[in-house]
């Protein structure tokens, strides 16, 4: 590792001795509900884009996930998995019954690999269209529709002119010009792609998303249940159709937006209709956003009323995330759609050492203490998870003392070694391969191809170099393997 690249790593003294370590908070055991975890480690869902193109699950997705089951973590969240029966590429799926073999395969693959240490839940999501940026031919051509709005802001000839002639109007002007007369929302499909929005309720699948997304979430959660997960997180966060419901940004006036109140409705029917058909022995849980970190976007005092609101709903345990938005994500290439990850509410989301002090770690430990503080408050002890840049045992340990959270997340740490959790756990702390915060692996999953982690490669010698299985560019799928010395 170059010296420019050590000195961005958070400074770490010394790590834990195997006692030190197994007297620690971090290390001890917790309960989430119904679920004995042996310790407060818990890897938060990443999607590793290994899923068929018809979001069943596969030897790579099995494989990846064995490989963090190793590091015996207290609990692993399976990536986001789509509660509809809707072509949604590689992405894991759970919107009909077919899906549970594979489903199976994967929680099964865990317990094992694991030796029944590691609990397994999986997240739930629901989320909007989403297009890819069109060229300028074929939005002003023929996807942008021609609207007596659209004819009076162009005047002249094309107040009366046939669609076919606008539409040459439109080719034949200036980009400023075709700008000045687009409204903001096909601007935006034009330098953006379409994305649909919670508060498009003049589309009448938007309008009745209410009517539809608790029995949606409640059968993909049964399908779940069969599968053999201990558990179920809802997806409230980022860029996703529920988050979008929590969202200050949330302006529908059908009694689900608004005052936030009513903007926690949704979530809060979702989670009573998912919570009566799950079996008192699976924990439910959701995670959200401790800050939206956008202009107008919902703030901690939002998250600290949506968190009493949730758990008083009777969740077992809320994980805090943060940004991921598209409000501010960066403009697409032609051809490639809008990715949440990109803009300044996505690196607070995934944070790299390009930010500023103090860098990428723990950047949402304050929010989530908050949110944690205003339950305790409520007289709520439901558990809490911290994510975000945590990359050492004393940073866990201190989030822990103080009461900021229950657990303690980790995934680019997990994802650059799966085994940084039993490593540390066992005195042997000097062997953890370190994340270097630099986003190799969200650069992937941005561009959809295979998750792995640039440092996987970097490790020469090992026994399986010449069988480990590899992407078609030649990158290793999973991390070397490790074991303890016996
Ligand atoms: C490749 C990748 C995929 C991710 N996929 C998801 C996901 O499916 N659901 C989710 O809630 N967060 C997802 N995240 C966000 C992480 O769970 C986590 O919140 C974020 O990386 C910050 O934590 P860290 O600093 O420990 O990496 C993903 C992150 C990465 C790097
Ligand atoms: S590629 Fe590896 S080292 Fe880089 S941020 Fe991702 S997990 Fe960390």
């Amino acid at each position: 590792m170059t010296d420019r690249r050590r000195a961005k790593l958070l400074p770490i003294e010394r790590w834990p001795t195997r006692d030190e370590a197994e007297a620690s908070r971090w290390f001890s055991p917790v309960r989430v509900g119904p679920l004995s975890l042996t310790s407060r480690t818990w890897v938060p869902a990443m999607v590793p884009w290994r899923a068929t193109d018809e979001g069943f699950v596969t030897d790579e997705v099995v494989a990846w996930y064995e490989r963090f089951a190793a590091g015996r973590p207290g609990a692993i969240v399976i990536e986001a998995t789509g509660i509809r029966d809707v072509p949604s590429g590689p992405l894991l799926r759970a919107g009909h019954e077919r899906f549970e073999e594979g489903l199976s395969r994967l929680t099964a693959a865990v317990k094992r690999a694991s030796d029944g240490q590691t609990k397994v839940l999986v997240q739930l999501i629901d989320f909007l269209a989403i297009k890819r940026r069109p060229t300028r031919e074929a939005f002003l051509g023929r996807f942008l529709p021609i609207t007596p709005r659209l004819r009076q802001a162009m005047g002249g000839a094309a107040r009366d002119a046939g669609e076919a002639e606008v539409r040459a109007l439109l080719l034949a002007s200036s980009d400023e010009a075709v700008l000045e007369v687009l409204d903001a929302r096909e601007a935006e499909a034009l330098r953006f792609g379409l994305r649909e929005r919670v508060t498009d309720t003049h589309l009448p699948h938007i309008a009745s998303l209410p009517q539809v997304l608790p029995q949606l979430f409640a059968e993909a959660a049964a399908r779940c249940q069969r599968a053999g997960f201990d558990g179920v997180e809802l997806h409230f966060a980022h860029a996703y159709t529920l988050a979008s419901f929590l969202s200050a940004k949330n302006t529908r006036d059908d009694g689900y937006g608004g005052p936030r109140e009513q903007r926690v409705r949704l979530p809060l029917e979702v989670v009573r209709a998912v919570r009566g058909v799950l079996s008192e022995a699976l924990a439910l849980g959701c995670r959200f956003l401790a800050d939206e970190t956008i202009d107008g976007g919902s703030g901690v005092d939002d998250a600290c009323f949506f968190g009493v609101e949730l758990a008083r709903a009777g969740l077992d345990f809320l994980s805090l995330s943060r940004g991921g938005k598209f409000e501010d994500a960066k403009q697409p290439k032609v051809g490639h759609a809008a990715y949440p990850y990109t803009g300044p509410s996505g690196h607070e989301c995934m944070p790299t050492t390009n930010l500023a002090p103090p860098g990428p770690f723990g950047r949402n430990l304050a929010a989530t203490a908050a949110v944690t503080k205003a339950l305790r408050d409520a007289g709520l002890s439901t558990p809490t998870i911290a994510c975000g840049g945590i990359a050492s045992f004393q940073q866990a340990e201190q989030v822990l003392a103080e009461g900021g959270a229950d657990l303690v997340a980790s995934a680019r740490q997990a994802l650059a070694d799966p085994d940084w959790f039993l490593k540390t756990r066992l005195g042997r702390g000097d062997e953890v391969r370190r994340c270097l915060f630099t986003n190799y692996c969200e650069g992937l999953d941005q561009a959809h191809q295979a998750v792995t982690c640039q440092l996987w490669d970097r490790a020469r010698g090992l026994p399986d170099d010449a069988t480990a299985p590899r992407t078609r560019d030649g990158r290793r799928l999973t991390a070397p393997p490790w074991s303890p010395p016996s």
